[in-house]
């Protein structure tokens, strides 16, 4: 049974992962190897539930006690006694080999490793533990309280008992799961990233305006946000991390990242979290920057 739920990493996923989390009674410890960014979650998961309240979703009492559950720290014992440890810190390979070397020693024999990793291959990142049958690809969508899908990845090693685990623990915390094989990107990112690439193409080629672009898929696709401005909201860097994965792990050159995406990133422009991307953010209106 799944008590204790850890999270590695406290950005935009962390903390939304964390939420809801705690939210479903589970105790949550969260670490980052960043301080302030353990702050800033802190602060944010209590301004989002102060959203969730308002649209009387639920009590203040509850964010009391769902805040009351979350432990946050620098250090991986706090994962002593979790039974699953999701890892949601930057999506990079190196990044995550890294802390998962550093968590296993840390963890009871049988708790399960799940990564929120947007891309990277399952059954790699599973070879790199010490309990592959254990590790599984658990990939919510951002923002994690208010997005309904868990798209569930299962390694060449996975066990059905992990799968099982994960499987219902998604659904206590109200979500809805989908299975995918462990290509690179999944499903989800399969699809959607290609098409925010070909957005930026779309852009870099003067096609249309950043302007003109988000209003096209909008109002003529019927798409909730327009591309680039769900790129912002994804971050950049995380969107050219994926098309990487999806050019070098297909070998086929329609994946090719936009030389204006690797701009972007290289300018330190990742979209929203920074203030500034295809939007520029600082005047709390997001002005379009091309
Ligand atoms: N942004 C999205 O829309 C989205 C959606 C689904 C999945 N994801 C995936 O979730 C993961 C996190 O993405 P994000 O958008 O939250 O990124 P983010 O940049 O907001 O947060 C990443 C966090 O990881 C921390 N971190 C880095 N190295 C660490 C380490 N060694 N130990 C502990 N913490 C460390 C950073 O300090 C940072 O707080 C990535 O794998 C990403 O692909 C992102």
């Amino acid at each position: 049974m799944v008590q204790t739920i850890g999270v590695i990493g406290a950005g935009q996923m962390g903390n939304g992962i964390a939420h809801v989390c705690a939210l479903a009674a589970y105790d949550v410890k969260l670490v980052d190897i960043d301080p302030k960014r353990l702050d800033d979650a802190l602060s944010q998961i209590h301004q989002n539930m102060g959203r969730q309240i308002k649209r009387g979703l639920i009590t203040e009492g509850e964010r009391t006690a769902g805040l009351a559950r979350i432990e946050t720290g620098k250090d991986y014992t706090l994962f002593r006694d979790c039974d699953v440890v999701v890892e949601a810190a930057t999506e990079n390979e190196d990044v995550k080999r890294e802390i998962l070397k550093q968590l296993c020693p840390n963890l009871k024999p049988n708790a399960i490793i799940a990564s929120n990793t947007s891309s990277i291959s399952i059954t790699r990142l599973a070879a790199s533990t010490d309990r592959p049958t254990k590790f599984i690809g658990m990939h919510f969508m951002n923002p994690v309280p208010v997005m309904q899908l868990v798209e569930l990845i299962r390694g060449l090693a996975t066990d059905e008992q992990t799968y099982a685990t994960i499987r219902a623990l998604s659904e206590k915390l109200g979500k809805t799961t989908a299975m995918a094989e462990d290509f690179p990107a999944f499903i989800v990112n399969r699809i959607l990233l290609p098409m925010i690439n070909e957005a930026v193409y779309t852009l870099y080629e003067g096609v249309g305006s950043v302007e003109a672009i988000d209003t096209a898929m909008k109002l003529g696709a019927n798409h909730p946000m327009g591309p680039l401005e769900l790129a912002d909201f994804i971050g950049l860097d995380t969107c050219l991390a994926v098309m990487q994965v999806l050019y070098e792990g297909l070998a086929d050159s329609k994946y090719r990242p936009c030389p204006l995406l690797v701009k972007y990133v290289e300018a330190g422009w990742l979209g929203k979290k920074v203030g500034r991307g295809f939007y520029d953010y600082s005047s709390g209106t997001p002005i379009p920057t091309r």
